[in-house]
């Protein structure tokens, strides 16, 4: 028997023989290793004549892929081992109680937002968002606030110092209105969306703080007048409240961006904690409370974001977002929306798997 064989049956032999995979590494190194017996022996190819090459070459190779082989077999056949005494040993028992995790909650302004979206998606809107970080154009110039306009100075504005790169003003927005002329620009008409978010004004107080959040809602489309305005808000106002007894009472009022300009006001009653009530908020012990401001978009308003008012007519609302969680959900100061403070998250705040929907309710208990 040549050399190449011996080796190869001392190798097979050993190698099956292995303890651990320890014990086979070190039988790798003895034989394929760089200083490997069967790697000497295949360094002898090179000396030999053509002759023996021929006859020895075979027998080498088929040395080395034969311990080669047999190694790669007897790893998997450790690692398989290793694995079944593991199942074996690590058991899972199923029946223990689960530990107590930590547990989050759904913020109500974020329920709130989600119950909006549910609501006005199911009336056929889009959910718009647009930047936080505005320009003075469309937070004020393209609603019809020139720059002296008198409405500019009571947005208390959170300018920054430094313009952008056509040298436009910017600034914090101080309304999600901006949103409208940024999706008519971008989108056309018709649309229906609603845009939710954070919004900053330069205030702060019980019911005041420097950033809050609103939720923007713009219709455009033909021959839209101030019913579909009152029908629309009437329908969100009692899927929100889970009312059908919700009464709106439609004041005139003034913004820039509207005309005609309404505020919204429902009904409203301070009696076992302050709460909207259904019916007239001039009934007994109720009073009006003011929810929202809208109106008919102002003809410059759509020529300024590119459509023709002769064609378009829409309407659009804003409303405050913590200002609708406060009524819904009977908290009395806004300063504690902000405070991260894990006791008023705990009690306001709502289980991450009551999602509101219209069939269960969009009025989830806290
Ligand atoms: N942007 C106004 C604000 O923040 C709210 C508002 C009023 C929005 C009337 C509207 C609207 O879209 O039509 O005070």
């Amino acid at each position: 028997m040549s050399t190449a064989e011996e080796l190869k049956n001392e190798a097979l032999e050993r190698i099956a023989a292995a303890a651990d995979a320890d014990a086979l590494e070190a039988l790798r190194v003895e034989y394929l290793g760089k200083q490997g017996t069967i790697s000497a022996l295949l360094k002898t190819l090179g000396k030999m004549s053509p002759e023996e090459r021929q006859a020895e070459g075979p027998r080498i190779q088929g040395a080395r892929a034969a311990a080669a082989d047999a190694i790669t077999a007897r790893k998997d056949e450790f690692e398989r081992a290793e694995l079944e005494a593991k199942l074996a040993t690590e058991t899972l028992d199923l029946t223990l109680p689960a530990p107590d995790a930590p547990m989050g909650s759904v913020h109500p302004v974020s329920q709130v937002m989600d119950e909006l979206a549910e609501i006005f998606v199911d009336l056929g809107f889009a959910v718009a968002t647009g930047p936080e970080i505005e320009d003075d154009w469309h937070n004020f110039t393209a609603l019809n606030m020139a720059e002296t306009h008198p409405a500019r100075a009571m947005h208390d504005t959170f300018y920054f110092p430094d313009s952008d790169a056509d040298g436009n003003r910017m600034l914090l927005r101080t309304h999600t209105s901006p949103v409208q002329i940024r999706t008519m620009v971008e989108q056309g008409a018709p649309l229906r969306i609603i845009a939710p978010g954070k919004v900053y004004r330069s205030d702060s107080d019980a019911t005041h703080t420097p950033m809050f959040h609103q939720v923007e809602g713009l219709v455009i489309d033909r021959d839209i007048h101030l019913g579909h305005l009152k029908w629309t808000l009437e329908t969100f106002l009692k899927a929100f409240f889970e009312r059908e007894d919700i009464v709106l009472r439609l004041r005139p009022s003034y913004f820039p961006f509207t005309e005609p300009s309404v505020e919204v006001d429902v009904g409203y009653s301070r009696e076992g904690g302050r709460r909207v009530v259904g019916g007239d908020g001039n009934a007994d012990g109720h009073a009006w409370m003011e929810l929202l401001g809208s109106g008919m978009v102002n003809r410059r308003v759509i020529e300024m974001a590119g459509l023709d008012p002769d064609e378009w007519q829409g309407f659009a609302w804003g409303l405050g977002v913590d200002r609708l969680a406060m009524l819904k959900y009977g908290m009395d100061d806004l300063r504690a929306f902000f405070d991260g403070d894990p006791r008023w998250l705990g009690h306001y705040g709502f289980s991450p798997f009551d999602q509101p929907t219209l069939s269960a309710g969009v009025g989830a208990c806290a």
